[in-house]
Protein backbone atom coordinates (compact mmCIF):
# COMPACT_ATOMS: atom_id res chain seq x y z
CA UNK A 1 0.00 0.00 0.00
CA UNK A 2 1.36 3.66 -0.90
CA UNK A 3 -0.13 6.21 -1.31
CA UNK A 4 1.15 9.67 -2.63
CA UNK A 5 -1.40 12.11 -1.39
CA UNK A 6 -1.70 15.92 -1.82
CA UNK A 7 1.13 17.99 0.44
CA UNK A 8 -2.25 19.70 1.44
CA UNK A 9 -3.64 16.70 3.38
CA UNK A 10 -0.76 16.43 6.38
CA UNK A 11 -1.59 20.40 8.22
CA UNK A 12 -4.73 18.96 8.75
CA UNK A 13 -4.71 15.98 10.51
CA UNK A 14 -1.43 17.34 12.17
CA UNK A 15 -3.60 20.42 13.31
CA UNK A 16 -6.61 17.96 15.02
CA UNK A 17 -3.88 15.26 16.25
CA UNK A 18 -1.98 17.98 18.10
CA UNK A 19 -5.31 19.51 19.33
CA UNK A 20 -6.48 15.84 20.76
CA UNK A 21 -3.01 15.32 22.57
CA UNK A 22 -3.52 18.09 24.60
CA UNK A 23 -6.71 17.24 25.90
CA UNK A 24 -9.07 19.49 23.58
CA UNK A 25 -11.08 16.62 23.07
CA UNK A 26 -12.70 17.15 26.31
CA UNK A 27 -14.09 20.64 25.96
CA UNK A 28 -14.37 20.54 21.97
CA UNK A 29 -15.64 17.81 19.82
CA UNK A 30 -12.68 16.81 17.16
CA UNK A 31 -13.47 15.41 13.72
CA UNK A 32 -12.14 11.80 13.20
CA UNK A 33 -12.69 8.20 11.92
CA UNK A 34 -14.15 5.96 14.66
CA UNK A 35 -14.22 2.37 13.83
CA UNK A 36 -17.37 0.28 15.41
CA UNK A 37 -18.77 -3.62 14.88
CA UNK A 38 -19.36 -6.85 16.56
CA UNK A 39 -16.93 -8.75 17.86
CA UNK A 40 -15.34 -10.73 15.23
CA UNK A 41 -16.52 -8.58 12.58
CA UNK A 42 -12.97 -8.02 11.21
CA UNK A 43 -12.14 -4.88 12.57
CA UNK A 44 -8.88 -5.32 13.60
CA UNK A 45 -8.42 -6.84 10.65
CA UNK A 46 -8.90 -3.83 8.41
CA UNK A 47 -7.06 -2.08 10.91
CA UNK A 48 -3.99 -4.29 10.49
CA UNK A 49 -4.22 -4.30 6.42
CA UNK A 50 -4.59 -0.65 6.75
CA UNK A 51 -1.51 0.09 8.55
CA UNK A 52 0.30 -2.73 8.39
CA UNK A 53 0.86 -4.00 11.70
CA UNK A 54 0.01 -7.12 13.63
CA UNK A 55 -2.61 -6.08 16.29
CA UNK A 56 -3.30 -8.09 19.28
CA UNK A 57 -6.31 -9.85 18.84
CA UNK A 58 -8.57 -12.60 20.27
CA UNK A 59 -12.03 -14.51 21.31
CA UNK A 60 -12.48 -12.19 24.18
CA UNK A 61 -12.71 -8.30 24.20
CA UNK A 62 -8.99 -8.13 23.27
CA UNK A 63 -9.95 -4.10 22.38
CA UNK A 64 -10.80 -2.88 25.68
CA UNK A 65 -9.84 0.32 25.76
CA UNK A 66 -10.58 2.92 22.69
CA UNK A 67 -7.03 3.14 20.72
CA UNK A 68 -6.28 5.73 18.80
CA UNK A 69 -4.15 4.72 15.73
CA UNK A 70 -2.16 7.06 13.99
CA UNK A 71 -0.42 6.35 10.57
CA UNK A 72 2.04 8.31 9.24
CA UNK A 73 3.57 8.22 5.93
CA UNK A 74 7.06 8.81 5.91
CA UNK A 75 9.23 8.93 2.45
CA UNK A 76 12.99 8.69 2.41
CA UNK A 77 14.54 5.55 3.95
CA UNK A 78 13.12 6.09 7.09
CA UNK A 79 12.55 2.42 8.85
CA UNK A 80 8.99 1.34 10.40
CA UNK A 81 8.50 2.95 14.02
CA UNK A 82 5.76 2.70 16.31
CA UNK A 83 5.15 4.28 19.35
CA UNK A 84 2.48 3.81 22.38
CA UNK A 85 1.42 6.36 24.46
CA UNK A 86 -1.06 7.39 27.19
CA UNK A 87 -2.02 10.18 28.75
CA UNK A 88 2.08 12.42 27.85
CA UNK A 89 3.63 9.45 28.41
CA UNK A 90 5.18 7.13 25.92
CA UNK A 91 5.09 3.89 27.32
CA UNK A 92 6.16 1.41 24.90
CA UNK A 93 7.21 0.81 21.19
CA UNK A 94 5.85 -2.75 19.74
CA UNK A 95 2.16 -3.20 18.86
CA UNK A 96 2.79 -6.28 20.53
CA UNK A 97 3.07 -4.26 24.05
CA UNK A 98 -0.75 -2.56 22.96
CA UNK A 99 -2.22 -5.74 25.37
CA UNK A 100 -0.47 -4.92 28.26
CA UNK A 101 -0.67 -1.07 28.56
CA UNK A 102 -4.58 -2.01 27.96
CA UNK A 103 -4.21 -4.58 31.15
CA UNK A 104 -2.38 -1.77 32.91
CA UNK A 105 -4.38 1.20 32.43
CA UNK A 106 -8.23 -0.50 32.81
CA UNK A 107 -6.81 -3.21 35.28
CA UNK A 108 -5.93 -6.99 34.27
CA UNK A 109 -9.57 -8.69 33.10
CA UNK A 110 -12.15 -7.84 31.55
CA UNK A 111 -13.47 -4.14 32.59
CA UNK A 112 -14.16 -1.40 29.95
CA UNK A 113 -11.71 1.47 30.46
CA UNK A 114 -12.50 5.25 28.74
CA UNK A 115 -9.48 6.07 28.09
CA UNK A 116 -7.63 6.94 24.92
CA UNK A 117 -4.00 5.09 24.15
CA UNK A 118 -2.30 6.23 21.49
CA UNK A 119 -0.21 4.21 18.58
CA UNK A 120 1.54 5.93 16.30
CA UNK A 121 3.03 4.37 12.86
CA UNK A 122 5.82 6.22 11.08
CA UNK A 123 6.13 3.65 7.82
CA UNK A 124 6.65 4.29 3.96
CA UNK A 125 4.14 2.15 3.76
CA UNK A 126 0.88 3.74 5.43
CA UNK A 127 -1.50 6.32 4.45
CA UNK A 128 -2.06 9.43 6.33
CA UNK A 129 -4.93 8.59 8.74
CA UNK A 130 -6.35 8.75 12.37
CA UNK A 131 -8.72 6.09 13.24
CA UNK A 132 -10.17 4.97 16.79
CA UNK A 133 -10.25 1.16 17.21
CA UNK A 134 -13.40 1.03 19.91
CA UNK A 135 -14.24 -2.34 21.69
CA UNK A 136 -16.33 -4.32 19.57
CA UNK A 137 -20.04 -5.18 20.69
CA UNK A 138 -20.14 -7.87 22.31
CA UNK A 139 -23.31 -9.99 22.79
CA UNK A 140 -22.57 -12.48 25.45
CA UNK A 141 -20.08 -11.71 28.48
CA UNK A 142 -17.23 -13.82 28.94
CA UNK A 143 -16.31 -14.88 32.53
CA UNK A 144 -15.77 -12.60 34.69
CA UNK A 145 -17.34 -9.51 33.20
CA UNK A 146 -19.92 -7.89 34.64
CA UNK A 147 -23.34 -8.43 33.13
CA UNK A 148 -24.16 -5.15 31.59
CA UNK A 149 -20.81 -5.84 29.60
CA UNK A 150 -22.94 -4.79 26.45
CA UNK A 151 -24.11 -1.92 27.65
CA UNK A 152 -20.88 -0.34 28.99
CA UNK A 153 -19.24 -1.11 25.75
CA UNK A 154 -22.73 0.91 23.60
CA UNK A 155 -22.52 3.49 26.16
CA UNK A 156 -18.48 4.18 24.98
CA UNK A 157 -19.54 3.70 21.67
CA UNK A 158 -22.51 6.12 21.76
CA UNK A 159 -20.06 8.77 23.36
CA UNK A 160 -17.86 8.54 19.92
CA UNK A 161 -20.29 8.52 17.55
CA UNK A 162 -22.67 10.81 18.54
CA UNK A 163 -20.70 13.69 17.75
CA UNK A 164 -21.58 15.66 14.66
CA UNK A 165 -17.77 15.78 13.98
CA UNK A 166 -17.24 11.98 14.08
CA UNK A 167 -16.74 9.82 10.29
CA UNK A 168 -18.50 6.68 11.56
CA UNK A 169 -16.41 3.16 10.21
CA UNK A 170 -19.16 0.49 10.48
CA UNK A 171 -17.33 -3.14 9.92
CA UNK A 172 -20.28 -5.36 9.06
CA UNK A 173 -19.49 -9.48 7.29
CA UNK A 174 -21.07 -10.33 4.53
CA UNK A 175 -21.89 -13.21 5.68
CA UNK A 176 -24.19 -11.86 7.83
CA UNK A 177 -28.13 -10.66 7.95
CA UNK A 178 -26.61 -6.67 6.97
CA UNK A 179 -29.70 -4.54 7.79
CA UNK A 180 -29.74 -5.96 11.09
CA UNK A 181 -26.44 -5.57 12.13
CA UNK A 182 -26.35 -3.85 15.83
CA UNK A 183 -23.35 -1.57 14.70
CA UNK A 184 -25.37 -0.04 11.85
CA UNK A 185 -28.15 0.35 13.51
CA UNK A 186 -26.37 2.52 16.04
CA UNK A 187 -24.92 4.23 13.60
CA UNK A 188 -28.34 4.92 12.28
CA UNK A 189 -29.63 5.87 15.32
CA UNK A 190 -27.29 8.95 15.53
CA UNK A 191 -27.39 8.96 11.58
CA UNK A 192 -30.41 8.43 10.27
CA UNK A 193 -29.31 10.18 7.12
CA UNK A 194 -26.28 8.50 6.78
CA UNK A 195 -24.19 11.74 6.23
CA UNK A 196 -21.19 10.38 8.20
CA UNK A 197 -21.46 6.96 8.39
CA UNK A 198 -19.42 4.63 5.87
CA UNK A 199 -20.18 0.67 5.51
CA UNK A 200 -17.04 -1.55 5.36
CA UNK A 201 -17.96 -5.39 4.41
CA UNK A 202 -15.70 -8.26 5.58
CA UNK A 203 -15.03 -11.51 4.87
CA UNK A 204 -16.61 -11.76 0.86
CA UNK A 205 -15.12 -15.29 0.51
CA UNK A 206 -17.20 -16.57 3.01
CA UNK A 207 -20.48 -15.78 1.73
CA UNK A 208 -23.39 -18.41 0.88
CA UNK A 209 -23.41 -19.05 -2.47
CA UNK A 210 -26.57 -17.71 -4.31
CA UNK A 211 -26.49 -14.40 -2.26
CA UNK A 212 -23.76 -12.56 -4.08
CA UNK A 213 -26.62 -10.57 -6.14
CA UNK A 214 -27.67 -9.20 -3.04
CA UNK A 215 -24.82 -8.31 -1.12
CA UNK A 216 -23.66 -6.52 -4.52
CA UNK A 217 -27.03 -4.49 -4.26
CA UNK A 218 -25.93 -3.50 -0.99
CA UNK A 219 -22.09 -2.37 -2.08
CA UNK A 220 -23.56 -0.22 -5.01
CA UNK A 221 -25.70 1.27 -1.97
CA UNK A 222 -28.78 0.01 -3.28
CA UNK A 223 -30.61 -1.39 0.05
CA UNK A 224 -29.68 0.87 3.13
CA UNK A 225 -28.58 3.75 1.50
CA UNK A 226 -25.15 5.45 2.76
CA UNK A 227 -24.32 8.94 1.73
CA UNK A 228 -20.88 7.73 2.14
CA UNK A 229 -21.03 4.55 0.92
CA UNK A 230 -19.56 1.09 1.19
CA UNK A 231 -16.74 -0.48 0.61
CA UNK A 232 -16.01 -3.81 0.31
CA UNK A 233 -12.63 -5.61 1.55
CA UNK A 234 -10.95 -9.19 1.94
CA UNK A 235 -8.37 -9.43 4.94
CA UNK A 236 -6.54 -12.56 5.74
CA UNK A 237 -8.55 -15.47 7.63
CA UNK A 238 -7.21 -17.49 10.28
CA UNK A 239 -5.71 -20.07 8.06
CA UNK A 240 -3.99 -17.84 6.84
CA UNK A 241 -2.92 -15.62 9.78
CA UNK A 242 -2.00 -19.34 11.45
CA UNK A 243 0.41 -19.94 8.08
CA UNK A 244 1.49 -15.97 8.66
CA UNK A 245 0.86 -14.71 4.90
CA UNK A 246 1.93 -11.46 5.00
CA UNK A 247 0.16 -8.57 4.86
CA UNK A 248 2.01 -7.42 1.71
CA UNK A 249 0.87 -10.83 0.07
CA UNK A 250 -2.63 -10.36 1.44
CA UNK A 251 -2.96 -7.30 -0.71
CA UNK A 252 -1.75 -9.35 -3.66
CA UNK A 253 -4.38 -11.93 -2.67
CA UNK A 254 -7.11 -9.76 -1.86
CA UNK A 255 -7.00 -8.27 -5.85
CA UNK A 256 -6.33 -10.97 -7.17
CA UNK A 257 -9.87 -12.34 -5.12
CA UNK A 258 -11.90 -9.59 -7.27
CA UNK A 259 -10.34 -9.75 -10.14
CA UNK A 260 -11.61 -13.48 -10.57
CA UNK A 261 -14.57 -13.01 -8.68
CA UNK A 262 -17.74 -13.58 -11.01
CA UNK A 263 -19.99 -11.39 -9.03
CA UNK A 264 -17.43 -8.32 -7.23
CA UNK A 265 -15.19 -7.43 -10.11
CA UNK A 266 -16.99 -5.05 -11.20
CA UNK A 267 -16.86 -3.02 -7.48
CA UNK A 268 -12.70 -2.76 -8.42
CA UNK A 269 -13.64 -0.42 -11.45
CA UNK A 270 -16.33 1.60 -8.98
CA UNK A 271 -14.06 2.32 -6.42
CA UNK A 272 -16.13 -0.10 -3.73
CA UNK A 273 -13.46 -2.57 -3.17
CA UNK A 274 -9.86 -3.31 -1.72
CA UNK A 275 -8.10 -1.61 1.06
CA UNK A 276 -6.28 0.10 -0.74
CA UNK A 277 -9.34 1.83 -2.32
CA UNK A 278 -10.58 2.15 1.29
CA UNK A 279 -7.52 3.58 2.50
CA UNK A 280 -7.55 6.40 -0.12
CA UNK A 281 -11.43 7.17 0.51
CA UNK A 282 -11.22 7.21 4.11
CA UNK A 283 -8.02 9.82 4.09
CA UNK A 284 -10.13 11.96 1.76
CA UNK A 285 -13.56 11.90 3.96
CA UNK A 286 -11.07 13.01 7.21
CA UNK A 287 -9.93 16.05 5.22
CA UNK A 288 -12.76 16.87 3.78
CA UNK A 289 -14.37 16.60 7.06
CA UNK A 290 -11.66 18.54 9.23
CA UNK A 291 -11.99 21.53 6.91
CA UNK A 292 -15.79 21.49 6.82
CA UNK A 293 -15.11 21.32 10.91
CA UNK A 294 -12.69 24.23 11.21
CA UNK A 295 -15.00 27.16 11.39
CA UNK A 296 -17.47 24.95 14.14
CA UNK A 297 -14.32 24.15 15.73
CA UNK A 298 -13.08 28.15 15.31
CA UNK A 299 -16.78 29.50 16.81
CA UNK A 300 -16.58 26.99 19.63
CA UNK A 301 -12.77 28.43 20.55
CA UNK A 302 -14.39 31.71 20.58
CA UNK A 303 -16.88 31.49 22.75
CA UNK A 304 -15.11 29.65 25.28
CA UNK A 305 -11.91 32.82 25.11
CA UNK A 306 -15.04 35.20 25.19
CA UNK A 307 -16.13 33.43 28.72
CA UNK A 308 -12.92 33.27 30.40
CA UNK A 309 -12.78 36.66 29.67
CA UNK A 310 -16.21 37.84 30.92
CA UNK A 311 -14.83 36.19 34.04
CA UNK A 312 -11.38 37.75 34.16
CA UNK A 313 -13.37 40.90 33.76
CA UNK A 314 -15.41 40.77 37.11
CA UNK A 315 -11.83 39.88 38.64
CA UNK A 316 -10.56 42.95 36.97
CA UNK A 317 -11.74 45.44 39.61
CA UNK A 318 -10.56 43.83 42.44
CA UNK A 319 -12.68 43.57 45.56
CA UNK A 320 -15.33 46.16 46.05
CA UNK A 321 -14.25 48.72 48.82
CA UNK A 322 -17.22 48.36 51.18
CA UNK A 323 -17.13 45.42 53.58
CA UNK A 324 -20.37 43.69 52.84
CA UNK A 325 -19.57 43.53 48.79
CA UNK A 326 -16.08 42.58 49.38
CA UNK A 327 -17.29 39.59 51.51
CA UNK A 328 -19.86 38.59 48.88
CA UNK A 329 -16.87 39.26 46.25
CA UNK A 330 -14.57 36.62 48.23
CA UNK A 331 -17.20 34.06 48.56
CA UNK A 332 -18.30 33.95 45.01
CA UNK A 333 -14.72 33.37 44.23
CA UNK A 334 -14.28 31.12 46.68
CA UNK A 335 -17.12 29.05 45.72
CA UNK A 336 -15.78 28.84 42.18
CA UNK A 337 -12.81 27.91 43.37
CA UNK A 338 -14.05 25.19 45.36
CA UNK A 339 -16.36 24.12 42.71
CA UNK A 340 -13.11 24.21 39.93
CA UNK A 341 -11.17 22.03 42.78
CA UNK A 342 -14.23 19.67 43.11
CA UNK A 343 -14.49 18.59 38.98
CA UNK A 344 -10.71 18.08 39.01
CA UNK A 345 -10.46 15.91 41.53
CA UNK A 346 -13.88 14.23 40.42
CA UNK A 347 -11.57 13.40 37.14
CA UNK A 348 -8.56 11.69 39.24
CA UNK A 349 -11.13 9.33 40.74
CA UNK A 350 -12.50 8.63 37.98
CA UNK A 351 -9.15 7.64 36.07
CA UNK A 352 -7.77 5.73 39.29
CA UNK A 353 -11.67 3.87 39.92
CA UNK A 354 -10.91 2.64 35.76
P1 LIG B 1 -12.62 -8.16 15.38
O1 LIG B 1 -13.04 -8.87 16.60
O2 LIG B 1 -13.78 -7.36 14.81
O3 LIG B 1 -11.42 -7.31 15.55
O4 LIG B 1 -12.33 -9.30 14.26
P2 LIG B 1 -10.92 -9.90 13.72
O5 LIG B 1 -10.27 -8.92 12.81
O6 LIG B 1 -10.12 -10.36 14.86
O7 LIG B 1 -11.44 -11.07 12.80
C1 LIG B 1 -12.15 -12.15 13.32
C2 LIG B 1 -11.83 -13.38 12.48
O8 LIG B 1 -12.29 -13.21 11.16
C3 LIG B 1 -10.34 -13.66 12.37
O9 LIG B 1 -10.15 -15.04 12.47
C4 LIG B 1 -9.98 -13.19 10.98
O10 LIG B 1 -8.92 -13.91 10.42
C5 LIG B 1 -11.26 -13.44 10.22
N1 LIG B 1 -11.42 -12.54 9.08
C6 LIG B 1 -11.40 -11.19 9.07
N2 LIG B 1 -11.59 -10.71 7.83
C7 LIG B 1 -11.73 -11.79 7.02
C8 LIG B 1 -11.97 -11.95 5.63
O11 LIG B 1 -12.10 -10.99 4.84
N3 LIG B 1 -12.07 -13.25 5.16
C9 LIG B 1 -11.95 -14.32 6.00
N4 LIG B 1 -12.06 -15.53 5.47
N5 LIG B 1 -11.74 -14.19 7.31
C10 LIG B 1 -11.63 -12.96 7.82
NA1 LIG C 1 -11.02 -7.43 13.00
MG1 LIG D 1 -10.35 -6.85 17.30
Amino acid sequence: VHHHLEESIRPYIDLIDTLRSVGIQKDLALPTIVVIGDQSSGKSSVLEALSGIALPRGSGIVTRCPLELRLRNVTGGVSWKAVLSYHKKKIEKTAERKLRAQNELAGKGVKICDDLITLEVRSADVCDLTLIDLPGIARVPVQGQPQDIGNQIKRLIMKFIEKQETINMVVVPCNTDIATTEALRMAQEVDPEGIRTLAILTKPDLIDRGTEKNILAVVQNKVIPLRKGYVMVKCRGQQQIDEKIPLVEATQIERDFFQNHDFFRPLLDENKATVKCLAIKLTQDLVSHIKKSLPKLDEQIKKQLWDVRNELKECEAGPPQDLKGAKQFLIKILTKFNDKIKSLSFGELIIKDN
